[in-house]
């Protein structure tokens, strides 16, 4: 047997854990001339004159970014944009996400046309391509986005797209639990619940290193405790601090195995009923331990162990687990009712699936969507 580890963990992001976020800026982006990227919330709240603050050099201040960037947002905003070689990102994935966009546009010298097709086409960037760095600072607690070379944009039909760059992992991260103090209760559910589900799909994975193993099981035994203390505790800067670490580990094992089949499954739910990524893709997670059991126990085993019970038990704690978190009501809210007929023969992206340690197709997605639900409601 071969000593190379095949796929080795890595990750190029330098990501800083004891740094106030306005000293990071102060390190990071002095000399250079930075763009802020955020959201209407964190303008409202003043996070502009925060990081000017910190520079003696210009900053130019980004329109806010929505939820779910759009292609075409991303776009009709960098043109309006003027120069600049670093971006200050502040907020969720989708803020970070436009932020690599934004970059991979500028990098394609400003040419719409050629980045639309790049990335509808999902044709691979080429080597000269060399996007400004991006200082990531995340007010959420889940995407993995701050360290990852990857990002998602939509289209304007919820269509989904990826760009993917070696270039494109942040070249900081700050992880500043007092930027997450004032996460909303569903957003610190939704984002935490992605956490997991990153570190789950990353052990029941094709992709899956040693490194990545040890990542994700830290990271599920971190969750499970930890998610249900916050939510009743959300000005905890030490639980807030936990789940920001807990995230980064779930996203260093996904940034090296990519997501499964309980990602795969998620996308119609947010596409046809705006369900959040984040409860989308961890819904069916129970059930999806049960199938991919029957595939590898010894594998699902280490999420068992980490969730502190027999494989036998994991399906059954895990809704459980994520029942007594309030998910259901959410689920509720977007799903009309618990069957998904109206969702056809959607539930298999390959590019996630294929990942999968268990091969699946529609019907055995359909079966896991359906038996979740049915454990759910
Ligand atoms: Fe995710």
């Amino acid at each position: 047997m071969s000593l190379e580890m095949m796929n080795p963990f890595f990750c190029q992001t330098q990501v800083f854990t004891r740094l106030p976020f306005a000293k990071g800026v102060s390190k990071l982006a002095n000399g250079h001339c930075p763009l802020l990227l955020t959201t209407a919330g964190w303008l409202e709240r003043n996070i502009d004159k925060t990081v000017r603050s910190q520079l003696i050099t210009d900053l130019v201040v980004a329109d806010p970014i929505n939820s779910h960037p759009k292609l075409l947002d991303i776009i009709a905003m960098e043109k309006s944009l003027p120069i600049f070689d670093q971006i200050i990102a502040v907020g969720g994935g989708s803020t970070i996400d436009a932020a690599k966009a934004l970059a991979a546009l500028r990098a394609l010298d400003s040419n719409a046309s050629l980045f639309k097709n790049t990335v509808i086409d999902a044709t691979p960037f080429g080597d000269d391509f060399a996007p400004s760095p991006i200082v990531a600072i995340p007010t959420t607690s889940g995407t993995g986005s701050e360290v990852t070379r990857w990002g998602t944009l939509w289209g304007p039909y919820m269509e989904k797209y990826s760009i993917m760059h070696p270039t494109l992992y942040p070249t900081s991260a700050i992880l500043d639990p007092t930027l997450c103090v004032s996460m909303p209760e569903d957003v610190t559910l939704y984002s935490g619940l992605d956490a997991i589900s990153h570190a789950m799909e990353a052990i029941w994975n094709r992709n899956h290193t040693p490194a990545s193993d040890m990542a994700s099981t830290a990271s599920i035994r971190a969750l499970k405790r930890t998610l249900p203390l916050v939510l009743n505790n959300p000005d905890s800067l030490e639980l807030r601090q936990q789940i920001q670490i807990a995230a980064l580990y779930a996203g260093y094992a996904m940034g090296t195995t990519q997501t499964a089949l309980a990602h795969s499954i998620s996308y119609p739910f947010t596409a046809k009923f705006g369900l959040p990524h984040g409860f989308a893709c961890s819904f069916s997670l129970g059930e999806v331990a049960r199938y991919n059991t029957e595939a590898d126990s010894a594998r699902v085993g280490l999420i068992a162990d980490a969730f502190d019970c027999s494989l036998d038990e994991l399906p059954d704690k895990f809704h459980n687990w994520i029942k007594e978190m309030g998910v259901v009501h959410y689920l509720k809210n977007y799903i009309p009712n618990r069957t998904i007929d109206c969702i056809d023969e959607e539930l298999i992206n390959p590019a996630r699936a294929n990942n999968n340690i268990h091969n699946a197709d529609e019907k055995s997605a359909k079966k896991i969507a359906q038996a979740s639900l049915k454990a759910l409601f």
